[in-house]
């Protein structure tokens, strides 16, 4: 599946999930523009991935949480590209928080959780999403994860029910608004737990049976494929595979 000529931004690069789609949006001949808040977690990023001298990698420090912060980081973003366009957008800033149980959340740590987690994500959403808008064949894909749908195994992830819930949410207002646009958005939710390349747990320390590695081509089969305005839920690696 060749993104050949095509530019992709992923917001949160650094991240678990996005470090292995950006592994693969490379590997699809793309440009990929990684937005992360450190030049040295994208510095690291570069070596952990493998990046080539060949390959398409244009590092931008930036961040998603203010208004203010996130209209420098898109205006970093397109001068970077110096007039070339946005195919295809990533979003994948921000983990869960855990903490007490909701009863015994200070309304501060909540309100954290959501900035760490929701509100940058929205920003990401505003800064990027009206590139793309109008662009024939473009995709805005956020992700998520499968503590939205139900009552969470311990209630210190509560936050993450609330927080996954939400970003799904968002997806079906940001798929309202570009219901006739060209732009195909969605959010892959996933239901499992997803190792940092080689690793073979997630930041909480639950095991995972794979790395990003294996989950990168999901994003690029979004990219490439039809849906629009779903919320995509992955309940296995194989689910994963499939979507490749
Ligand atoms: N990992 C899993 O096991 C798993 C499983 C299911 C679902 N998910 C979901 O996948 C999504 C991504 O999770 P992840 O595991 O990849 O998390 P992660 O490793 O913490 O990555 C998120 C990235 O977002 C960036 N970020 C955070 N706040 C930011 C801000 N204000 N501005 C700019 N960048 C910001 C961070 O990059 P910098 O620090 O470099 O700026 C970080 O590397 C989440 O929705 C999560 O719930 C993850």
């Amino acid at each position: 599946m060749s993104l050949s000529g095509q530019v992709v931004v992923v917001a949160g690069a650094t991240g678990v999930v996005a470090s292995g789609a950006t592994r693969k949006f490379l590997d699809a001949g793309a440009t990929v523009v990684g937005v992360s808040r450190s030049r040295d977690k994208l510095a690291e990023l570069a070596k952990t991935l493998k990046i080539s001298p060949s390959e398409s990698f244009i590092p931008v420090a930036g961040d998603f949480d203010s208004e203010t912060s996130a209209e420098a980081t898109r205006a970093a973003v397109v001068s970077t590209l110096g007039g070339k366009a946005i195919d295809h957008v990533l979003s994948a800033v921000g983990f869960i928080a855990t903490g007490g149980a909701p009863t015994a959340t200070p309304l501060a740590v909540l309100k954290k959780s959501l900035d760490d987690g929701l509100y940058n994500t929205f920003l990401v959403a505003k800064s990027f999403l009206p590139l793309v808008k109008d662009r024939a064949g473009a995709s805005y894909t956020l992700v998520s994860g499968g503590l939205a749908h139900f009552p969470p195994p311990s209630p210190t992830l509560w936050m993450a029910t609330l927080k996954n819930a939400a970003v799904n949410a968002l997806t079906f207002g940001l798929a309202s608004e570009t219901a006739e646009s060209a732009v195909r958005v969605n959010t892959i939710c996933i239901h499992f737990s997803v190792a940092p390349v080689g690793g073979a747990k997630n930041q909480l320390g639950f095991p995972a049976d794979k790395d990003t590695l294996s989950l990168g081509s999901a994003f690029l089969g979004v990219a490439k494929g039809s849906a629009k305005g779903q919320v995509i839920c992955l309940n296995s690696w194989d689910a994963a595979a499939r979507l490749s």
